[in-house]
């Protein structure tokens, strides 16, 4: 087919003219900053990444500063970007590089792809960008991309639809790898802004698609049918009180395990998640006891219910995540004293130092706020920094 043979001159022919350019991880062939970029890129707007990346570039300049870093100072470093994993696999995987591969990326998509959180993807965008090499990119602009095309039938979650993509994706590289950058970028970049999901430029008529005569679901009117879609489950939901447990300007936290959601953060002690059709009835409040065996359930509960008093309903917090929402019920509890508990996950912190600590956005945010209420005499804002 034509449009397999011109597919690359074309893109990268569109990128010069309607393409990102400027951004501050292109053109930069060190493969440590491109990857700190694609991982940060991954989930998080650009407009956002422009702001976080170069501050994250300068607290870890090198791979090894990384590996050499305690876990809940890169977790705060990357609080408020959300999908966590990411930073815990960005520290895992550096050290895998300076112990696997004495601090230096390999260039094989395939040996990228074995690092921690590096799809295969991420694994060929780091290639392509950093080492030139020939390797595809699949993201799910991509995908669409080349859905509507070609106009690939099936689900983009099936195996085999995928395998057609990645085959494709092979099959469109430019023949020339120093151009493998500039073709990556640009088939990113046109995923991203021209043949978006909803409002593609071909049906929107603000601008001419570069491949309206070629791309085979433009041509048969069936833009929006592609990629075809499997009817999604609705995101199922969750209650769960947590204890906002305060002695003076010290709150209690507690680190979530690392392998649950939110892992390695700083929270707030929390009691299960429960689905909400088996939750407690909305304004039923639940006793002091129960709220502390249920959210603190290793420690003993006598000495505790000694020094909390007044246990007041907070506010009704709902987060959103990609496969399920949360309803977090807050119950403020004044403590006489700051307890001292025997486990090393928690901890009694001032409002001050919270910007030390990696915390679930939320939570930041709840917490942000308390500290505006204590007012000034805080400079409340740069604990958060
Ligand atoms: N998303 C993932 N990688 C990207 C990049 N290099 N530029 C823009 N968006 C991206």
């Amino acid at each position: 087919m034509n449009l397999i043979k011109t597919f690359s001159k074309e893109l990268i022919a569109w990128h010069g003219v309607d393409g990102r350019q400027g951004l501050p991880w292109q053109n930069n062939r060190d493969p440590y900053a491109v990857w700190v970029s694609e991982i940060m890129l991954q989930q998080t707007q650009v407009a956002t990444v422009l702001e976080r990346y170069p501050r994250f570039m300068k607290r870890f300049p090198t791979v090894k500063r990384l590996a050499a870093a305690d876990i809940d100072e890169v977790l705060a470093e990357w609080a408020g970007l959300g999908y966590y994993s990411r930073a815990r696999n960005l520290h895992a995987c550096a050290k895998q590089v300076m112990e696997q591969f004495s601090g230096k990326f390999p260039s094989d998509p395939l040996l990228l792809e074995q690092l921690k959180g590096i799809g295969r993807s991420t694994a060929g965008a780091i290639a392509a960008f950093a080492f030139h090499e020939r390797a595809p990119i699949l993201d799910a602009n991509v995908k669409r991309t080349l859905a509507r095309l070609f106009c690939i039938d099936g689900a983009l979650q099936d195996k085999k639809v995928n395998e057609q993509l990645w085959e494709l994706a092979s099959s469109l590289l430019p023949a020339k790898p120093d151009d493998m950058p500039i073709y990556t970028q640009a088939l990113m970049d046109f995923g991203a802004t021209w043949c978006t999901s909803r409002k593609p430029v071909c049906l929107t008529g603000e601008k001419k698609c570069p491949f309206a005569k070629e791309c085979q679901s433009n041509l048969s009117d069936q833009v929006l049918l592609f990629p075809q879609k499997t009817i999604k489950a609705k995101s199922p939901e969750f209650d769960c009180d947590m204890l906002l447990l305060r002695h003076g300007n010290h709150v209690l936290l507690q680190k979530r395990p690392s392998k649950a959601i939110w892992g390695g953060l700083w929270c707030l002690p929390e009691s299960a998640w429960v689905a909400k059709s088996m939750a407690r009835a909305n304004d039923a409040t639940p006793n002091l006891k129960d709220l502390l065996t249920l959210a603190l359930p290793h420690q003993p509960v006598a000495p505790l219910l000694k020094i909390c008093t007044q246990l007041e309903r907070g506010e009704n917090i709902k987060h959103i995540f990609t496969h399920r929402h949360l309803w977090i019920q807050i119950w403020n509890i004044h403590a006489s004293k700051a307890h001292a508990f025997s486990s090393e996950d928690l901890k009694w912190v001032t409002l001050a130092n919270l910007g030390q600590y990696g915390l679930p956005q939320p939570i930041k945010l709840l917490l942000q706020g308390l500290s505006q209420v204590r007012g000034g005499d805080l400079k409340n804002e740069s604990a958060f920094r």
